[in-house]
This record gives structure tokens, C-alpha cells and sequence, in this order.
């Protein structure tokens, strides 16, 4: 019988257990979740066991990228049923800190990124995210030590600022992007989706469509301002309240208005009921 994957819940205990997989195994692949484990996630687990030897896989809702009005209370806690999947991901360890071991009292430093975390995406309806996000990945990726950490283009804004946080002040891994995983009717996998009521879930998949049609149209050279617009009234109808619906760079998520403006990221938030999706796709 399968015994499960070893979790460690303490830092000195994660050491000596990643310790102990270097020693008999080589690389270390870090898969950073906050848990209620679904296909999206596993895709990452999947994609790290072909790039590393060893595999961890942390779970922690960091209350950290919450604000007060946010989900954070009642987002899906689920970890027993994510250790059966990891076991039968074949996953070799995973990290589960308490919030006492991940902000022990008197913790007082932030990292604050810039760039792209300032892109007036993600972080302009949700201020607090990404220094959260930012300082929680920088201490995973100290704590566990990993070679390579794969993290879901789904969250494409969060991709590009651990990417950057990452390369800035030099911790020595890869960050990879894997594409995101959807629903057969086009909707992006999220934990959040649970939120939704069967009349929201049958509208959802507006947003992948007019990412999808939208590229398309940009791509054969239609003006992205008109086909954003139109794609916004198309989110609208469906009864979405849009928060944004933008054309970007793929790396720096600086506006572009036309192709030549280089590689374009089509990005979109939007809210129904009581939950807020977002997805993105390349032109
Ligand atoms: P969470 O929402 O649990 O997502 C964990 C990882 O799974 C992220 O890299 C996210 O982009 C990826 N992911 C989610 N849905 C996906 C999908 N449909 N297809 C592919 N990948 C998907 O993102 C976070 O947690 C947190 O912000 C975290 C990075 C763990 C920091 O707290």
C-alpha cells in the first residue's frame, strides 16, 4: 500500500527531508500551492517530475495575499483528500507550514515588487497580492531550496513577478510556466470556481472565448482596441462585471496597442456573483 507522501510541518524538518532527497536522488522540483488540489495543479506536479528527480509540493493559504474583505476564511481547505492525490502523484514531500511557522510573531519583512507587479492588472483591485505572494514564494523557495519551480501561466501576472522577484535578488532556480489547464468547455481550472452557482458556471466560459476569438482577430491584424471593446460588452452581456480586459506585452505586461508592439498577452478579471476569475492567453 502507498503510504503517501512524508510531510514536513516545520523548517528545521523540511531541511533534513529535502537534505535526505538530495542526497539519494539529485534535483529538487517545488510546486508552491495553497491547497484544494485540482487538474491544474497536478499538471505542475506532473511537469516537475519530468524536470527534477525529486518533487515537493507545498500547501499553504497564505493569509498574507488576502485582504481583509477577501476569501481567505473560506477558501477550500481539503488536506487530507490533497495528500491522496499526491500520493498518487507519487509527489516525495510535502510542506505544510503553519501560519505560526511561516509568520512566527514579530515577523516584519516584506519584499515589495515593482514591475510587472505594478502593472495595473492584478494589482489594481487587489493592492496587498502581490507583496504577499512575492515574499511567501521568496521564503518557499528559501526554505525548500529547489533547482526548478513550476508555477500556471493561469495566473500569468503572478508568473512574471516571481519569475522577476526570483532573478532580482538571486535565488538560484528556474522558474517554468506550464499552460493552463481547462474545463471542456474552456474554462480555466481555479479552486475559486466552486464559488460558482450552475447559472454562473454556465456562463463562465464567455471569458476563454473572447480571449480565444479575440487573439485570433489580433493576430490576422485587427486594431486590439476595437476587438477588446467589443470583447468587453460580449463579457458584460454574459453578466460579468469586467475589471479589465487588456492587451500586454508578455513580458513586461506593458500596454501595447498594436501587434508590432511585440509579443502580446491578452488578459481578463471579471466578477460574477460572488466570485472573481481570471485567464489570459497569447496572441
Ligand atoms: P494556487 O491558486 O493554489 O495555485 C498554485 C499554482 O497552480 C499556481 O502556480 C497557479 O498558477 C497554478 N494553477 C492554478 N490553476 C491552474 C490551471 N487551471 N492550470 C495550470 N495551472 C494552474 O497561486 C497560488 O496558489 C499562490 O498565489 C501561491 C503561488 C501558492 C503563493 O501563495
Amino acid at each position: 500500500m502507498n503510504r503517501g507522501p512524508r510531510v514536513a510541518r516545520t523548517v528545521p524538518a523540511l531541511r533534513r527531508a529535502v537534505a535526505g532527497l538530495r542526497k539519494t536522488g539529485g534535483s529538487v522540483a517545488l510546486v508552491p500551492t495553497m491547497g484544494a488540489l485540482h487538474a491544474g495543479h497536478l499538471a505542475l506536479v506532473r511537469a516537475a517530475k519530468k524536470r527534477a528527480r525529486r518533487v515537493v509540493v507545498s500547501i499553504f493559504v497564505n493569509p498574507a495575499q488576502f485582504a481583509p474583505n477577501e476569501d481567505f476564511a473560506s477558501y477550500p481547505r481539503r488536506f487530507a483528500a490533497d495528500l491522496k492525490v499526491l500520493a498518487e502523484a507519487k509527489v516525495d514531500l510535502v510542506w505544510a507550514p503553519s501560519q505560526a511557522v511561516m509568520y512566527p510573531d514579530g515577523f516584519a519583512t516584506q519584499i515589495a515588487p515593482a514591475g510587472a507587479a505594478q502593472a495595473g492588472l492584478e494589482d489594481k483591485f487587489r493592492p496587498h497580492f502581490f507583496g504577499g505572494v512575492a515574499t511567501v514564494v521568496a521564503k518557499l523557495f528559501t526554505q525548500v531550496g529547489p533547482d526548478v519551480a513550476l508555477f500556471g501561466q493561469k495566473d500569468y501576472q503572478q508568473l512574471r513577478v516571481v519569475t522577476q522577484m526570483a532573478a532580482d535578488i538571486d535565488l538560484p532556480v528556474t522558474v517554468v510556466g506550464i499552460p493552463t489547464v481547462r474545463e471542456r468547455d474552456g474554462l480555466a481550472l481555479s479552486s475559486r470556481n466552486a464559488y460558482l452557482s450552475a447559472d454562473e458556471r454556465r456562463n463562465a466560459p464567455v471569458l476563454y472565448r473572447v480571449l480565444k476569438q479575440g487573439a485570433a482577430r489580433i493576430k490576422r491584424g485587427e486594431p486590439p482596441a476595437s476587438v477588446l471593446s467589443e470583447g468587453a460588452a460580449e463579457i458584460m452581456r454574459a453578466g460579468f462585471t469586467l475589471d479589465y480586459l487588456e492587451a500586454r506585452h508578455a513580458r513586461t505586461l506593458a500596454p501595447v496597442s498594436a501587434r508590432q508592439g511585440g509579443p502580446i498577452r491578452l488578459l481578463v478579471a471579471a466578477r460574477i456573483g460572488q466570485t472573481r476569475l481570471i485567464d489570459n492567453i497569447a496572441v
